[in-house]
């Protein structure tokens, strides 16, 4: 079985740097030299330099960041730089999630700029794709041409940066299983998923694509949908701020 990647979207949470911190250590605690998962982490970035200095650049989690704005530098209030997260030790950052979609009116453009600028730095893309519900509603073919139309915008140009396609990867995350407690079935992910896959190799994106599901993963339903070896691993987010989740998660795949 190949390695699983998991990753913990925290959003906008925890309130507190304490909290933060007692996260962090939580989850450093759990996590042993593992060959069955890669954990990350991707914390609101008020918290990433402690999370730098707690996790430390060579630990067994990984840093991950939420967002992040194209330009290398400049008048751009509010924003992070690609640089900015590489100095904080950020491997991985993700990329046009459906909430940056939805609440801060990310466009595809947006997104396919921030693609480019975080692989030409050398960092791991999860780019985020999904459909909402009355896309889903239409039936599979409807998702399919969905996904793919995004893919396509969302990638533009990447395979002119053709020494960091290995670094992309997908998230596929139907819009209404975000947060609603109600996943997609493993059965019909695999499907997606499958489909993503064909078409990143069909383009040229990827040998051999990673892409995850995400969308109201937990410790009940992970095993579901990793018992597959096409679903490289989990976009996790509520569940990875509960003690109780974290701790059920990492240790299902510890050894
Ligand atoms: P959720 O979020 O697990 O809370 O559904 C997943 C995500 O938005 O990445």
């Amino acid at each position: 079985m190949n390695k699983k990647l998991i990753i913990f979207n925290w959003k906008m949470a925890p309130q507190s740097l304490g909290e933060a911190k007692r996260l962090l250590t939580y989850n450093l605690q759990l996590t042993t030299n593992n060959k069955n998962i890669e954990i990350v982490i991707c914390p609101p970035f008020v918290y990433l330099l402690e999370a730098s200095s707690v996790v430390g650049r060579r630990s067994l989690v990984k840093l991950g960041a939420q967002n992040v704005f194209w330009e290398e530098k400049g008048p751009y209030t509010g924003e992070i730089s690609v640089k900015m997260l590489k100095n904080f030790g950020v491997e991985y950052v993700l990329i046009g999630h459906s909430e940056c979609r939805k609440y801060l009116n990310e466009t595809d453009e947006m997104i396919n700029k921030k693609v480019l600028s975080v692989l030409k730095a050398g960092l791991k893309v999860v780019l985020c794709v999904g459909e909402d519900l009355s896309v889903r509603r239409r039936g599979k073919k409807a998702v399919e041409n969905y996904i793919k139309k995004q893919l396509e915008k969302d990638l533009k140009g990447v395979l002119n940066l053709k020494s960091k396609i290995l670094n992309l990867i997908i998230a596929y995350e139907p819009i209404w299983a975000i947060n609603t407690g109600h996943s997609d079935t493993p059965r019909d992910a695999l499907e997606i998923i499958k489909f993503i896959k064909k078409i990143l190799v069909a383009s040229g994106y990827a040998l051999t694509p990673k892409v995850l599901y995400g969308g109201s993963v937990d410790s009940k339903n992970i095993a579901k949908f990793l018992e597959h070896s096409e679903i490289d691993g989990a976009l996790v987010g509520h569940a990875s701020l509960k003690a109780g989740e974290i701790k059920k998660i990492i240790q299902k795949y510890r050894y």
